[in-house]
């Protein structure tokens, strides 16, 4: 199989069967991991410009040729590849009787003749209901932004378990003992640098900030839980999911599985971390598949689900609960903690200070970060 036809097997993948890009992609690299993510990153445009140069809707032609088609429009407008053979090998992967009309569309791309989009949803390859709702929550300004830096190519961050600071990474400036790479982290010893984002980061710095005894509500896969721990917290690790906490119990020995809605704990932690599950609208750049996927009628669940869990975590703690998301959605957010919080601003780390907005951390993509949204709760 030619890199081309693996990059289009994967995506359609993805597609028909809902997977993760990142977990399809975790053994990919150079070439089909930026195929892949760039499609998946940029496919509103693409398949504007696609519409436009074949002057019809996508709707009137058949999937694999539009999916073949994205794939060809995205080499020519955002990868350094030979023209002629992004063109000429494109058009191989397309059924006989749509090259005709493959080979025009990618002709005309390669001759610089792209449509340029006006619109900000277009031009961002977002959704419009979703830019529609960030401009709603966040102004006209900040929406544009976000979406912009969701289409930025995004590396891993690691925190440095033993100390020492990853080769050719800088030190991030949110949040400490966190480094950003400029690569992949395939290479580096996991016994000394853990993969997470510097975002998620922050929320266990916020929580850690609150006390040393923990309860870590919706643990899974445990960054969260690693980084408090190795800041010194006592950290007791719960989800509902026993494969997604799997990886975690190889590093950690206070696990419980329980539904956090019906916790089995007969005693109150001093704080207890709700990171709850959610939508991941602050995820985007780094799971560019989630913004085609996610549908706005699915917030209203995700909302139901935090409230339980937030009633429950309010039981469970005696001192603090941080109730965190990685949405940038008010409903899984504001409306959920309903003004019960305080000013988060002396738990959040120095770094990080910049990104809250009364008494609340909204850490959006701008900052390089996964967008995170938290609150601190005093019981
Ligand atoms: C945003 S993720 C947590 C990420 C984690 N805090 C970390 O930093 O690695 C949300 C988690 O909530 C878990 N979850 C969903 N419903 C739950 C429930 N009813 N009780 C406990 N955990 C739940 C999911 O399995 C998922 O692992």
């Amino acid at each position: 199989m030619t890199d081309r036809e693996r990059a289009l097997h994967l995506l359609q993948r993805i597609e028909r069967e809902g997977l993760y890009a990142s977990l399809v992609l975790q053994h990919e690299t150079g070439f089909v991991r930026t195929l892949v993510l760039g499609v998946l990153r940029w496919r509103s445009r693409l398949d504007f410009v696609i519409s436009e140069l074949a002057a019809r809707p996508l709707k009137k032609l058949d999937t694999l040729v539009v999916e073949v088609l994205r794939t060809g429009v995205y080499q020519l407008l955002y990868m350094d590849v030979a023209k002629y053979a992004a063109v000429s090998e494109t058009v191989d992967l397309a059924p006989k009787r749509a090259r005709g009309i493959v080979n025009a569309v990618l002709r005309r791309v390669s001759e610089g003749h792209a449509p340029e989009p006006r619109d900000v949803a277009t031009r961002t390859a977002h959704p419009p209901w979703l830019i529609e709702r960030w401009t709603r929550a966040y102004g006209a300004e900040r929406a544009s932004k976000i979406a912009d830096a969701n289409q930025q190519l995004s590396y891993p961050d690691v925190l440095a378990l033993a100390g020492e600071a990853p080769p050719d990474a800088i030190a991030s400036t949110l949040v400490p003992e966190l480094w950003k790479l400029h690569g992949s982290s395939a290479e580096l010893d996991r016994a000394r640098f853990h993969p997470m984002d510097e975002g998620s980061a922050v929320i266990a710095a916020i929580a850690r900030a609150c006390g040393e005894d923990v309860l870590d509500l919706a643990a899974a896969p445990g960054g969260k839980t690693i980084y408090m721990r190795h800041r010194g917290a006592r950290v007791v690790a719960n989800d509902v999911s026993i494969a997604r906490l799997r990886p975690l119990a190889k590093h950690h020995d206070r696990i419980v599985v329980a539904d956090g809605r019906r916790p089995p704990f007969t005693r109150k932690f001093d704080v207890v971390l709700l990171d709850a599950p959610c939508s991941a609208t602050g995820t985007i750049r780094k799971n560019p598949e989630i913004k085609w996927r996610l549908r706005e009628s699915e917030l209203a669940a995700f909302a139901k689900l935090q409230r339980e869990l937030l009633d429950s975590a309010l039981e469970l703690a005696s001192q603090y609960v941080v109730y965190s998301t990685c949405s940038l959605e008010p409903e899984e957010n504001d409306a959920v903690v309903n003004g019960r919080h305080v000013d988060a601003t002396p738990f959040v780390p120095e770094g990080a200070r910049a990104w809250i907005d009364g008494g609340v951390l909204r850490l959006t993509p701008e900052s390089g970060a996964d967008g995170f949204t938290a609150f601190v709760i005093r019981r």
